[in-house]
């Protein structure tokens, strides 16, 4: 029998830099996706306690985007980038809320990789993820999901440069905990929306150079005043993060939950991917007493907030949220 698990996400700060040569800081959490079965045959057939239809995926699949049901889009794309040479048979349960910014679609990737037989370094596992994705959903997403799923270390959160791909682990300190908290709206538009986004930076990049790097100054060189915003935020986002992850080394969890509001403010109105709900859900989880910040996690458009709260505070009953904390990265059991 294989076993493969791996986990979710939630992202601390450096929210639409990961494609912008950014900086972020998530974190994989103790909730994820299990693969489990036996290799064998010319197919991969699994079936998901969460969805009534099985999938089989043939070994050399062709389209990847056109299997169905919908889940085994990213199944597939897994298989058409690994292309291996044996087939599995098995079963995915997952602990994961679905479609909700918490990257479960990374963690069914690259638990499904690791079942399949992938070997090789965690960055290389994220990759194929990322590449699966990208293939399986039609959406040029950034490579931080399946970074923080394949990288992820127990207490820790991941202090990401992807302008050269390094990965520091910054110990997440003991007198924090970790809230996600679902908008109870399903992401919407992500995909036009967030393919948007990314041509903005894309835009910015050509005329003021990579966004890691660039000043505010160079932003404001920018004519077209909407990429101006979106090319601000990422520069903003980015000394953020560097502010948030000094903050939390020195223990100074106030002005780190300060940064989490600002983040939020940012997206809100340069970036301008947050929704209503979202910032409502952001402003009442603020007004509890004992949460140091809060700000949508992931692409934006609904799904979760993230808050960071001091060690203990119990979570409102009336909200559905989650307790998180940073665990290991993906691997077989
Ligand atoms: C999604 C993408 C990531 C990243 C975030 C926004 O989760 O998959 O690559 O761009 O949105 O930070």
């Amino acid at each position: 029998m294989i076993e493969a698990f791996a986990p979710g996400r939630v992202n601390l700060i450096g929210e639409h830099t990961d494609y912008a040569g950014g900086l972020a800081l998530p974190m994989a959490i103790d909730l994820g996706t299990t693969v489990r079965g036996t290799s064998g045959g010319d197919v991969v057939r699994l079936v998901s306690a969460d969805e009534p239809d099985p999938t089989t995926v043939p070994l050399d699949v062709a389209d990847p985007a056109s299997a169905r049901p919908d889940w085994a889009r990213y199944v597939a794309g897994v298989v058409a980038e690994l292309r291996p040479t044996t087939g599995f048979e098995g079963s995915i349960t997952t602990t994961l809320p679905l479609g909700s910014g918490l990257s479960s679609s990374a963690a069914l990737e690259l638990a499904v990789a690791l079942a399949l037989g992938f070997e090789g370094p965690p960055a290389d596992l994220a990759a194929l993820g990322q590449r699966a994705e990208q293939i399986a959903s039609g959406v040029p997403c950034g490579i931080m999901d399946q970074l923080a799923s394949a990288c992820g270390r127990s207490g820790h959160a991941l202090l990401v440069d992807f302008a050269d791909g390094s990965v520091q682990p910054v110990p997440v300190p003991p007198e924090v905990d970790v809230w996600v908290v679902h908008s109870g709206q399903e992401r919407r538009l992500a995909g036009s929306a967030y393919a948007e986004r990314r041509a903005a930076t894309e835009r910015a990049t050509t005329q003021i150079g990579p966004l890691g790097s660039a000043t505010l100054a160079d932003v404001h060189r920018i004519a077209d005043p909407v990429v101006r915003r979106r090319a601000r935020h990422v520069v903003t986002e980015c000394a953020r993060v560097r502010s948030f992850a000094a903050a939390i080394a020195a223990g100074d969890v106030a002005t780190a939950g300060l940064l989490m509001d600002e983040s939020h403010q940012s997206l809100r109105d340069d970036f301008e991917v947050s929704t209503d709900a979202l910032d409502a859900l952001c402003e009442r989880l603020r007004s509890e007493s004992g949460v140091l910040g809060a700000r949508l996690t992931g692409a934006g458009f609904g799904g979760c907030a993230v808050a960071l709260v001091a060690h203990s505070t119990p979570l409102p009953t009336d909200v559905r949220g989650w307790v998180v904390r940073a665990s290991d990265g993906a691997r077989r059991r």
